[in-house]
């Protein structure tokens, strides 16, 4: 088989792009303005202030000599505006620093402020004839499904072995139809909803089409942390039985047996346990059991209570004294089922 890049260069001449404004120059400065409007935006909504821009701000001097509200007004409608602050302080930078010329050096280039490694990689590739391996959004995704990455990719676990890959594939030549390619098959095929296999130059390698993971390649980035939500059991036993709690109809778990509950704010006061009809003391608390749900993880603290005055009358409405054995066949929520298995024994 021949190597990825072979695939991907051969591919790129036949099908890639050949045309796009920034792509018949080595200015680097033209091709520096280029990646930074094409690091958030579209490529069709880039080509207008793309040229709009370069006519205002013809060399870096001329960047570096416009005010900030001239720079912004041009870079008005693009979005992302610190991408045009971070621009002009760069070309005020390579005025000062580097007597107006735009770096070589790869740790110069990244040193400047709304560059990092992967638009300095395409600026050095593209401009400078020094390539370096690039990893943006789409190069990502064309990754991490070929070499079936697993993993939300800006985890920087991932992001580093995306990043290896991306070194050891980087051909030694023709650099630029390399770059290029990559860049134009995660637009046009390897795209994120309904990439086009069937098109692709790769599919015969490709790890994530054999394993039909297309769909779940890249991984997403994770959602938010679920809230986090406390309680308090309550087991307090009588002999044998131990006290059950039907749950309201509505809400987690309704309608099942449970283990009476209280809050925590609830735990130090006699009041909270006045409903049961009993007088309580409680003992050492047992470990935590965690549940999770699908918009909180519960913890639960199962407090055991010592029955310290024999109920008058031993059942109330929404209660039931259960032997624990025939509690555990009830209908219980898991954890509460686990919960009294763990307090269960043999004898009891
Ligand atoms: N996205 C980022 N850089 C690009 C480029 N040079 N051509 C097309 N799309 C790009």
């Amino acid at each position: 088989m021949r190597a990825f890049s072979t695939v991907i260069i051969a591919w790129q001449k036949d099908h890639g792009r050949h045309d796009l404004p920034w792509q018949n120059t080595t200015n680097p400065y033209a091709i520096w303005v280029s990646e930074i409007m094409l690091q958030q935006t579209q490529v069709t909504a880039v080509i207008v202030y793309y040229a709009n821009f370069l006519a205002r701000f013809q060399s870096i001097a001329d960047l570096a000599n416009a005010t900030q509200e001239e720079v912004l007004q041009s870079w008005s409608g693009l979005g992302y505006y610190s991408r045009a602050r971070n621009l002009h302080n760069a070309a005020q930078t390579i005025v000062d620093d580097f007597n107006g010329v735009f770096p070589t050096d790869f740790d110069d280039i990244i040193s400047l402020p709304g560059i990092g490694r992967s638009t300095a990689a395409a600026i050095s590739t593209f401009a400078l004839d020094r390539p370096q391996p690039i990893l943006d959004g789409n190069v990502k995704r064309v990754f991490a499904r070929h070499f079936l990455v697993e993993g939300w990719t800006s985890k920087p676990a991932v992001q580093q072995q995306l990043w290896t890959i991306a070194e050891q594939e980087n051909p030694p030549q023709d650099a630029i139809a390399y770059t290029q390619g990559l860049m134009d098959l995660g637009s046009s095929v390897c795209t994120h909803s309904k990439p086009k296999c069937e098109l692709c130059p790769v599919n015969k390698s490709c790890k994530a089409l054999a394993n039909d993971q297309t769909k779940n390649l890249p991984t997403p980035k994770p959602k938010k942390t679920i809230p986090h939500k406390e309680t308090i059991m309550l087991v307090i036993r009588m002999g044998n039985e131990v006290l059950l709690e039907k749950r309201p109809q509505k809400g987690i778990w309704a309608g099942l047996w449970s283990l009476p509950e209280i809050s925590m704010a609830e735990i130090a006061s006699e009041v909270a346990y006045e409903r049961l009809g009993l007088t309580v003391e409680p003992d050492e608390p047992l470990a935590v059991v965690n549940h999770v749900f699908t918009h909180y993880k519960l913890d639960i603290t199962p407090q055991p209570l010592k029955v310290t005055s024999t109920p008058r009358q031993k059942e109330r409405a929404g209660y039931i004294w259960m032997v624990v054995v025939d509690a555990i066949d009830a209908a219980l929520p898991t954890p509460v089922r686990n919960i009294l298995l763990s307090i269960s024994n043999p004898n009891s």
